[in-house]
C-alpha cells in the first residue's frame, strides 16, 4: 500500500511540476475545492430506469442524492428529456459536477445492426467502424455520453451466451476489430456530439470462464493471459478508448474487480491507461460471495486499492470509503486518482462547459427514423451473412435463387418474428418492433413479381408441439424451392445465457427433416448468437446461410443474399464444433507431442476415438456464390532480420467463378520451434477485396519481427530467432505455404 501511495504522490507531483494541460488544471482546482463526500460521489454508478442485469439495491431518495453532490454518473436513462431532468439536479450540487450517462449500446441503438459476433464476420474493418460510429450518434442524440462497448473478450467456448458481444476466438482479428469499434464509437473525439466514450470491456478473461458458464472461474497461465486475452484490451487502449469495465470472474483466484496485477500493473502502469474503470454491476459487492472479501468495507478497501475507480451498482465505495480514509486505510491520493480520471473524461465530453450539450431534442428527433442508418444496417446485414454451404440441385449452385421458382415456400418461426432480430443486448428500445423488416416481409418485397410465397410457421423455437407440421409439408409441396429459418431464440445468448447443449431448440430440426422428406430443395437460415451444432442439416440440407441476428434491417438483407443482389462473403471468426463434445475448439491450438490427422488411425494419438478433431466449419471459412484461386504465393526473402527486418508475402488471386464478388484473404504463420510450444496456426493478417468474375489481382501483406512476437515462460514479449512457416489462403485451413527464417 505504502508503495502504491508513493507512485502516486510522485505521479501527482510530477504532473504538477511539469507543465500541466489547461484539462488537468481544471481538474486539479475542482478537485482542492472538494469534500471527501463529494469525491466519492463521483465514484458512485446508480442505475435509471431500465431493467437490470442483476439485484438493485434500494436506494431511497436517489434524487436529491444527485443534488447533494453523491452521485458521478447514471446508466440506463434513456432520453434527452430525462437525462435533462437529472443535469438540471445535478447543477443544484455544491460545486455543479455534470452527471455522466452510460448506457449499453452494444449493436446499434434506435437502428439496431447484426450482433457483435455477426458482424465481425464481415471481416471488414471499416465497415464496423462506421457501424459503432452510426451507434454513437444515435445514442448521443439521445442523451447518451458513454457506451460500455465493445465487449472485446476472446471467447473459444460456444456454450457461453456472451460470445455473441464479442469478436470470437481469435485474438488478432479481435484486436483489429476492438480497435476499428473504440474509432468508431469515439469517432474525431471525444467532445464531439456524435461520439461517446467506449468502455473495453470485460478486463479480463471473462471469455475463459470454465464449461462456457457464465460468471463463472477463470484459471490459465499468466502467459496464456498476456499472449491471448489481454491484447485487443491493449489495442482498444492504444486506440484511445476512454473507460474499460472490470469482469465478474476470478483469474487465478483473485476476481478481477479487486486484481492489482491487470489493473495496476498491466493497465495503469504498463499500459498507461489514462481513462477510468467502472466495475461490472455489482462486482464490487460480488467479491464477498467469492470469498474474496469479508464484507463490503473490505470489498471497497480491495477494489479501490487494485484500481477500480467508479462502482456501478454495489455501493460499496458509497457507504464505506469514508471510513475506511478515517481509518487509514484508504489514502485520500488513492480517491483523489480515480476522481480525477473521471472528472477528466467529463471534461473532454465537454460537460463541465455545456452540462446540457447532449440534450438536444431536434437531434434526437432526427435520429428516430434516421433512413441512411438504415440503408447502411442493410449492407452491414447482408456483408454479415456466411454461405456455409451451397450444393447443385439439378446441376445448378440452389443459391442465388434463380428467377425459374415460381412459388417459395417461406417455413419456420422466425419467418414472421420481428423484434428477435435485434437479437440480445438491444436494450435501448427492446420492444419496438415497428421499424423492423422481418424475413418474411424482406423475401416477400424482393421476389414481388418474380416468385409467388407461400408461408407455415411449422414449430415454435423451444417447444415439442408438432401440430403445425402438416400446413408446413403442404407449403413445401406446392413450393419450388423451400427457405426455412431456425435457429435458437434470440434470447437464448447473451448475458447468463449459457447453454450446455448448442443444438437448434424443440422440434425444429424434426420439422426439417419433415420438409426435407418432401424432396424439395431447401435453403437453411441459422439464427443464432453463437455457433450451434447442426450435423444433420449441414449433411443434409443443400444449402445453409449463417444469419446470426442481423438487427432492423434482417429480412432486406437476408433477401438480397438469397437473391443475388449481394455476393455473401462473411466468414466465420469462431470455430464451429461438430459437436458440443469438441468444446473448447479453436484453430489455434498447440500441436502435442502426439498430434492426430482425422483420416488417420486415432489409437494413441491426441484425439476422441469418437469424433474427428477438426471443426465442422473452420474459423475464417465462408463461401461465396463465385469461386476464387489462391496461388503463387512468394515471400520477398527467405530470411528477417529481428532487428528492423520484414519480409512481404504476396499471392495471385483470381476470380474463376461466375460472379463479382469479395474475398477476405487470410495470411497465418506458424513458429516451428520456441522455448515455449507455439501454435499450430496464427493469423497474422488479412485483406478483404472485390475482384469482378474472371478478374484477377495481387494481394500483399508485410510481416515484421513484431508480427512474430509471443511471451515466453517468464511472460515477456520476446522474438525468437528461428523457423516459420506462412501460409495464405481463404480459411484457418489454408494449405499454400512458405517458409522463412528469423535471424539475429
Ligand atoms: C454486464 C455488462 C453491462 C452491465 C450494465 C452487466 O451485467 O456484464 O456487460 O455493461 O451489466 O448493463
Amino acid at each position: 500500500m505504502r508503495k502504491l501511495f508513493c507512485t502516486l504522490l510522485l505521479s501527482a507531483a510530477t504532473t504538477t511540476f511539469f507543465a500541466q494541460t489547461k484539462t488537468e488544471k481544471f481538474v486539479d482546482n475542482l478537485l482542492a475545492k472538494m469534500t471527501l463526500e463529494e469525491k466519492i460521489g463521483q465514484l458512485n454508478q446508480y442505475n435509471g430506469d431500465w431493467g437490470a442485469t442483476g439485484k438493485i439495491t434500494p436506494d431511497g431518495d436517489k434524487e436529491s442524492q444527485i443534488k447533494q453532490g453523491k452521485v458521478g454518473s447514471m446508466l440506463n436513462v434513456t432520453g434527452v428529456d430525462k437525462t435533462r431532468k437529472l443535469q438540471e439536479l445535478a447543477m443544484q450540487s455544491r460545486l455543479h459536477i455534470p452527471l455522466l450517462f452510460g448506457q449499453d449500446v452494444i449493436h446499434g441503438f434506435r437502428t439496431t445492426f447484426p450482433i457483435p459476433l455477426g458482424e465481425t464476420a464481415s471481416w471488414d474493418l471499416a465497415l464496423i467502424e462506421k457501424s459503432a460510429h452510426v451507434a454513437a450518434t444515435e445514442a448521443a442524440a439521445y442523451g447518451i455520453h458513454w457506451t460500455f462497448a465493445p465487449m472485446v473478450d476472446v471467447a473459444r467456448d460456444p456454450r457461453w451466451g456472451r460470445v455473441m458481444e464479442g469478436a470470437g476466438e481469435d485474438t488478432y482479428l479481435g484486436s483489429k476489430v476492438a480497435i476499428a469499434r473504440v474509432k468508431g464509437f469515439q469517432g474525431n473525439g471525444l467532445g464531439n456530439v456524435d461520439a461517446v466514450m467506449a468502455c473495453a470491456k470485460h478486463f479480463a478473461a471473462y471469455g475463459a470462464a470454465v464449461g462456457g458458464r457464465d460468471y463463472n472461474s477463470v484459471d490459465m497461465s499468466l502467459r496464456q493471459l498476456n499472449e491471448t486475452y489481454l491484447p485487443p484490451f491493449k489495442a482498444a487502449v492504444d486506440a484511445g478508448a476512454a473507460t474499460l469495465m472490470n469482469s465478474f470472474n476470478d483469474i487465478n483466484g483473485v476476481p478481477a474487480t479487486g486484481n492489482r496485477y491487470i489493473l495496476r500493473e498491466k493497465l495503469k502502469k504498463e499500459w498507461g491507461f489514462k481513462g477510468f474503470v467502472v466495475s461490472d454491476w455489482g462486482s464490487i459487492g460480488e467479491m464477498i460471495p467469492h470469498g474474496f472479501a469479508k464484507d463490503g468495507y473490505d470489498a471497497a478497501l480491495k477494489a479501490i486499492t487494485a484500481g477500480s475507480d467508479m462502482d456501478m451498482e454495489s455501493r460499496c465505495y458509497r457507504d464505506h470509503l469514508k471510513q475506511l480514509v478515517a481509518d487509514g486505510k484508504v489514502p485520500v491520493a488513492l480517491i483523489d486518482d480515480a476522481v480525477k480520471r473521471i472528472l477528466l473524461k467529463k471534461y473532454e465530453l465537454g460537460l463541465f462547459d455545456d452540462p446540457y450539450r447532449f440534450c438536444n431534442e431536434e437531434r434526437q428527433k432526427a435520429q428516430e427514423n434516421n433512413i441512411e442508418n438504415r440503408k447502411f444496417a442493410r449492407e452491414v446485414g447482408a456483408k454479415s451473412i456466411v454461405l456455409l454451404k451451397n450444393d447443385a440441385v439439378k446441376g445448378q449452385p440452389l443459391l442465388p435463387l434463380s428467377a425459374e421458382n415460381k412459388t417459395i415456400a417461406l417455413i419456420g418461426p422466425f419467418m414472421k418474428a420481428t423484434i428477435a432480430n435485434h437479437g440480445f443486448w438491444s436494450i435501448a428500445f427492446p420492444d419496438d418492433s415497428t421499424r423492423i423488416v422481418s424475413q418474411y416481409d424482406g423475401i416477400a418485397h424482393r421476389s414481388n413479381g418474380q416468385s409467388s410465397i407461400v408461408y407455415a410457421k411449422g414449430c415454435n423455437v423451444n417447444d415439442s408441439d408438432r401440430s403445425g407440421f402438416a400446413e408446413a409439408i403442404e407449403a413445401a409441396q406446392k413450393a419450388d424451392v423451400v427457405v426455412m429459418s431456425l435457429g435458437e431464440a434470440h434470447d437464448m445468448s447473451g448475458e447468463a445465457k449459457s447453454r450446455s447443449s448448442i443444438r437448434i431448440p424443440g422440434v425444429q430440426e424434426e420439422l426439417l427433416k419433415a420438409i426435407c422428406a418432401t424432396g424439395k430443395p431447401v435453403v437453411l437460415l441459422v439464427n443464432a448468437g453463437r455457433p450451434l451444432v447442426f450435423e444433420w442439416a449441414s449433411d443434409n440440407v443443400p444449402a445453409i446461410l449463417y444469419t446470426w441476428w442481423l438487427g432492423t434491417e434482417a429480412g432486406n438483407s437476408i433477401a438480397d443474399v438469397l437473391f443475388g443482389d449481394y455476393n455473401p462473403s462473411g466468414k466465420l471468426p469462431m470455430s464451429f464444433p461438430r459437436t458440443e463434445g469438441q468444446i473448447p475448439i479453436y484453430y489455434n491450438h498447440y500441436n502435442t507431442g502426439r498430434p492426430a490427422k482425422d483420416d488417420a488411425d486415432k489409437l494413441y494419438v491426441s484425439a476422441y476415438i469418437d469424433l474427428d478433431n477438426s471443426p465442422k466449419y473452420a474459423f475464417g471459412y465462408g463461401l461465396s456464390y463465385t469461386h476464387f484461386d489462391i496461388s503463387n504465393l512468394r515471400l520477398s526473402s527467405d530470411k528477417m532480420a529481428v532487428r528492423g527486418g520484414k519480409i512481404g508475402v504476396t499471392v495471385d488471386v483470381k476470380n474463376t467463378g461466375n460472379y463479382d464478388g469479395e474475398e477476405v484473404v487470410q495470411l497465418y504463420i506458424r513458429d516451428l520451434v520456441g522455448s515455449v510450444v507455439r501454435p499450430v496456426k496464427e493469423l497474422k493478417g488479412f485483406k478483404k477485396i472485390f475482384l469482378k468474375k474472371g478478374e484477377a489481382t495481387s494481394v500483399s501483406f508485410q510481416l515484421t519481427p513484431d508480427d512474430l512476437k509471443f511471451y515466453n515462460n517468464e511472460v515477456q514479449l520476446v522474438n525468437e530467432a528461428g523457423e516459420y512457416n506462412v501460409f495464405v489462403g481463404n480459411s484457418s485451413q489454408a494449405s499454400l505455404a512458405g517458409h522463412f527464417s528469423l535471424v539475429n
